[in-house]
C-alpha cells in the first residue's frame, strides 16, 4: 500500500473507540520492529521523524525505509509524519519530499503566532494532499530543543479551541493535558494523573475531531530495570499509566506518541546482550535483541492500549 494520510484512520479510530500510534523511527531497526509488529496484528500505524531523526539520520534515508516497509507489507496502512516541526520551511520540505502528514509546532510562540503558521502550512500541505497536526498548550519537559520548566507547564485551554482549528484549517490537535516527554514524567511518590476533565472539555468543544496525545510513553519497569542490571543508571524514571491513555484512546484521542519506551527497549536488549555475550562485536547480534524488544513494545502498546489491531 502507498504511504496513506492520517484523514480515514482517524476517522475509523474515532468513531470505532481506539487510537493510532504514533511510533518514533531513527534507523532501519526501529522502522522494521515497529511495521512487523503492526502488520502482524493488523494495525494501522504512523511512522514519525522528529527533527533530530532527520537529522542524525538524512530525511533521504528515513523516507526511504518508510517506503521499504510499504512495500513489504502492501496491506499495512502507513503514515510518515514530521513529528515537531519546527516551522513552515521545515514543513514544507517533508511535504515536498514524501511525508503525508506534519506537525508544525508552534505551541511555545503566542497565540497569534501559532494561528498564523499552522495556517499557513495546512494550506501549503492541503493543496499538495498532505495534512497537518499542530499543539495548544505546552507540555511540560522538553520538546525537542524547547526547554519548559515543569511548573510552568500550561494546559491546554478549551475556550481557544474552537477558534484555534476554525481560524488554521488543521487536521488534528495536540493538546496538553499532564503529558510530557522523556522517561521521567513526574516525581517519585506522586499520583500520575491526566487531566481527562479537561480532554472531555475540549472534544466537547470540537466534536468528531481527532485529538493527538505526545508525550505518552509509560517507561515500562521491566525494562529500567534491565537497563541498571546492567550497567545503566535511569533514576525515578516514570512514566503515564496504562489505563489512562486507555481511556483516552477510548473517546477524540485519536493519535498517541510514543518514542521513549522503545529507545528504554532496544537499550534494554543491547545491554542484557552485552553483559550476556561480552565477546560480541557484530552490530547484527546486538541489535537483533534491541530490535526484538522494540517490537514487543509496540505490540503490547497496539493491544493493550491503542486498541488498534485487526482495523485492517
Ligand atoms: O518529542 C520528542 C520525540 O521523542 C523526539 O525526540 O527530538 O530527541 O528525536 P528527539
Ligand atoms: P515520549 O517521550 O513520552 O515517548 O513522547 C514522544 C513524543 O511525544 C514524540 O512526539
Ligand atoms: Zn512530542
Amino acid at each position: 500500500m502507498p504511504i496513506v494520510t492520517s484523514t480515514e484512520l482517524f476517522k475509523k479510530a474515532y468513531d470505532g473507540g481506539y487510537a493510532i500510534g504514533a511510533f518514533n523511527i531513527n534507523n532501519m531497526e526501529i522502522v522494521q520492529a515497529i511495521t512487523e509488529a503492526a502488520a502482524e496484528l493488523k494495525s494501522p500505524v504512523i511512522l514519525q521523524a522528529s527533527q533530530g531523526a532527520r537529522k542524525y539520520a538524512n530525511s533521504v534515508y528515513l523516507v526511504k525505509l518508510v517506503e521499504a516497509a510499504a512495500e513489504l507489507h502492501p496491506e499495512l496502512p502507513i503514515v510518515l509524519h514530521l513529528d515537531h516541526g519546527a516551522d513552515f520551511a521545515t514543513c514544507k520540505d517533508c511535504v515536498d519530499n514524501g511525508f503525508t502528514s506534519v506537525m508544525i509546532d508552534y505551541s511555545s510562540h503566542d497565540f497569534e503566532a501559532n494561528v498564523e503558521e499552522s495556517r499557513k502550512v495546512a494550506e501549503y500541505a492541503h493543496e499538495r494532499g498532505a495534512v497537518v497536526e499542530a499543539e495548544l498548550g505546552t507540555l511540560a519537559g522538553i520538546e525537542d530543543a524547547v526547554s519548559v520548566d515543569a511548573d510552568k507547564a500550561m494546559f491546554t485551554d478549551p475556550d481557544q479551541v474552537e477558534e484555534f482549528v476554525n481560524r488554521t484549517g488543521v487536521d488534528s490537535l495536540a493538546i496538553a493535558i499532564g503529558t510530557s516527554h522523556g522517561a521521567y514524567k513526574f516525581k517519585p511518590g506522586t499520583d500520575p494523573k491526566l487531566r481527562l476533565d479537561i480532554l472531555a472539555e475540549v472534544s466537547r468543544r470540537l466534536p468528531g475531531f481527532p485529538i493527538v496525545l505526545h508525550g505518552s510513553s509509560s517507561v515500562p519497569q521491566e525494562y529500567v530495570r534491565i537497563i541498571n542490571e546492567n550497567g545503566g543508571a535511569l533514576k525515578d524514571a516514570i512514566g503515564i499509566p496504562e489505563d489512562q491513555l486507555r481511556e483516552a484512546a477510548k473517546g477524540a484521542v485519536c493519535k498517541i506518541n510514543i518514542d521513549s519506551d522503545l529507545r528504554l527497549g532496544l537499550t534494554a536488549g543491547v545491554r542484557q546482550h552485552f553483559a550476556e555475550h561480552p565477546d560480541h562485536f557484530d552490530p547484527r547480534q546486538y541489535l537483533t535483541d534491541g530490535r526484538k524488544n522494540v517490537k514487543d513494545i509496540v505490540a503490547h502498546k497496539i493491544t493493550a492500549v491503542l486498541g488498534s489491531d485487526n482495523k485492517i
